[in-house]
């Protein structure tokens, strides 16, 4: 659009005019169903190596624009070939959500708006959706819904802010002022996490925090790969005894490798007598609160201080989408609490609410809540729970069809979504303490998975469990079905075979 000032001097804001928009978009749409149509049949990742993906995107700033249409030809062309496809019901790498269809709208319409989620006047209705969207998600998992809480980047940053957010109200210092390097400080500040499936964001946490990683301390594990509470006591009541200053315990609630929910209700107790900070770390598993058929794992969980929730694993929101809720929202302000002439405006106003700036570590922030408010409107809380009993159905046939191979070995029985096995070639069952197998098992479970991920069927991930290497799914894809998990396990079993038939003269010889 064009308009001409008194001194002949054309502006331009550059905008396209609606009606190119209009058809753009309609194309943009095609694009996308297009997309949702033939995801089930793509490779699930690229087969082009990092070198080519670099030379693909390879070009010069560009100094003069060019036409929408030859922009979005680039994405069909370029970015299309060159995307992993975490929609895709055969991707169970790391814990990725499969992204919501209703997202997409959520997310075109949010953009349009450009509503700045970090403050009330510059976006009221994004607060307000924020607000209620977040008292939903804690009705969803039975917490109170009158608790804080936000939207965030993802697990990592959630983790780090409830730290933050522990560390500041239970310090018995003005650490605000006076920071950690505080004279009043009596002692180090010490938190607790199991030593087996604590998730290394909680280390990204205290780096942030930059209270030192020797502030953790790795408590050791049942032989369900739980906390042991009582490992658990012992090393607080030693610390209090000396110098530290126990403040946080974080739970896992759906652990990354295998899935399991730490005993809640007596970590909540421990914390409670004790006056130390609970957070529970749902990024992966919170949601599963949601199925009353699971209240026995998510005991307490009510009584946590914070619980981390990522939208943008189990609840299927394209990325990013983090969550954090804190049973009192004043705890949040006052870690984030922040007050500057420019950031209050003089307009009166009956606004009494939330301004995400004060309760966060961001200023400005996008619209994420759109994108779980219309996916919760969408789906409703029924909706939800099926999908969910769907990817919990999904990990257990794989258990059963691992329990009933010869030459697979069940780690764990999954009670949610995430499953990890492993290649054990029948007649090695006997020798796994072997130095020679124990390196050949290694080696062999990495390259089964290697070589489906190679062949673009599946996407699948290798992690450790008590040092060894294993076979590890993480079936958060909406999309995935049982004959999805059916394909890819005898897929699975056929490389197995191969790969054993290279290995089995090494190992005997
Ligand atoms: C238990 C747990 N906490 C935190 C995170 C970090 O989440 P994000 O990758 O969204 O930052 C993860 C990621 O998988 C996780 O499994």
């Amino acid at each position: 659009m064009k308009t001409t000032n008194r001194d002949n001097q054309d502006f331009e804001s550059l905008d396209m005019d609606t009606e190119s928009f209009r058809k753009i978009g309609h194309d943009v749409i095609d694009m996308i169903a297009e997309y949702f149509e033939t995801i089930r049949e793509r490779k699930v990742v690229p087969q082009s190596n990092s070198r080519e993906v670099e030379n693909v995107f390879k070009e010069d700033l560009p100094q003069t624009g060019q036409s929408p249409e030859s922009i979005l030809k680039e994405w069909s062309d370029k970015v299309i070939p060159n995307a992993s496809h975490l929609g895709s019901p055969r991707y169970f790498a790391f814990v990725n959500g499969s992204g919501t269809m209703m997202s997409v709208f959520a997310a075109a319409l949010a953009v349009a708006v450009n509503m700045n989620s970090g403050g009330w006047k510059a976006g009221p209705a994004a607060a307000e959706i924020e607000r209620r969207t977040i008292s939903w998600i804690a009705e969803l998992i039975g917490y109170p819904s009158d608790c804080g809480g936000l939207f965030l980047g993802g697990g990592a940053v959630a983790n780090f802010t409830a730290l933050l957010t522990a560390l500041k109200n239970t310090a018995d210092y003005n650490i605000t002022e006076e920071g950690l390097q505080s004279e009043h400080r009596k002692g180090k500040h010490t938190l607790y996490m199991s030593d087996h499936e604590g998730h290394v964001s909680i280390l990204r946490s205290v780096d942030v925090i930059n209270l030192g990683r020797s502030s953790i301390r790795r408590v050791p594990s049942n032989d369900d790969f739980t906390m042991n509470t009582n490992e658990l006591v012992r090393m607080i009541d030693e610390d209090l005894a000396s110098d530290n200053i126990p403040f946080c315990v974080v739970a896992q609630v759906g652990s990354i490798n295998v899935g399991v929910a730490d005993d809640l209700e007596t970590i909540a107790k421990i914390c409670s007598e004790r006056n130390i900070w609970f957070h529970a770390d749902g990024a992966c598993g919170a949601v599963g609160a949601m199925l009353p058929e699971l209240d026995h794992l998510y005991k307490g969980l009510d009584r946590a201080d914070s619980v981390t929730l990522d939208p943008h694993k189990w609840l299927y929101i394209p990325y990013e989408c983090g969550c954090l809720l804190v049973k009192d929202p004043g705890k949040l302000k006052k870690t984030f609490s922040i007050t500057a002439s420019y950031l209050q405006g003089t307009l009166p106003t009956d606004y009494k609410g939330l301004d995400y700036f004060d309760y966060g570590p961001q200023m400005s922030r996008g619209f994420n809540a759109a994108k779980v408010w219309m996916s919760l409107k969408h789906y409703g809380k029924e909706g939800y729970q099926k999908l969910l009993r769907q990817n919990i159905l999904c990990a257990k046939h794989l258990h059963e069809l691992v329990i009933r191979s010869e030459d697979f070995t069940a780690m764990h029985d999954p009670e949610l979504f995430i499953y990890s096995f492993r290649f054990i070639p029948k007649e090695l069952t006997q020798k796994t303490d072997e130095p020679k197998v124990k390196a050949a098992l290694d080696r062999m479970n990495q390259r089964i998975t290697d070589e489906i991920v190679s062949s673009g069927f599946a996407f699948i991930m290798t992690t450790k469990i008590r040092g060894e290497v294993v076979i590890r799914l993480s079936i958060c894809s909406h999309r995935t079905t049982l004959k999805d998990i059916e394909q890819v396990f005898e897929k699975l079993r056929q490389i197995g075979d191969l790969v054993y038939a290279q290995e089995r003269d090494i190992i005997f010889s």
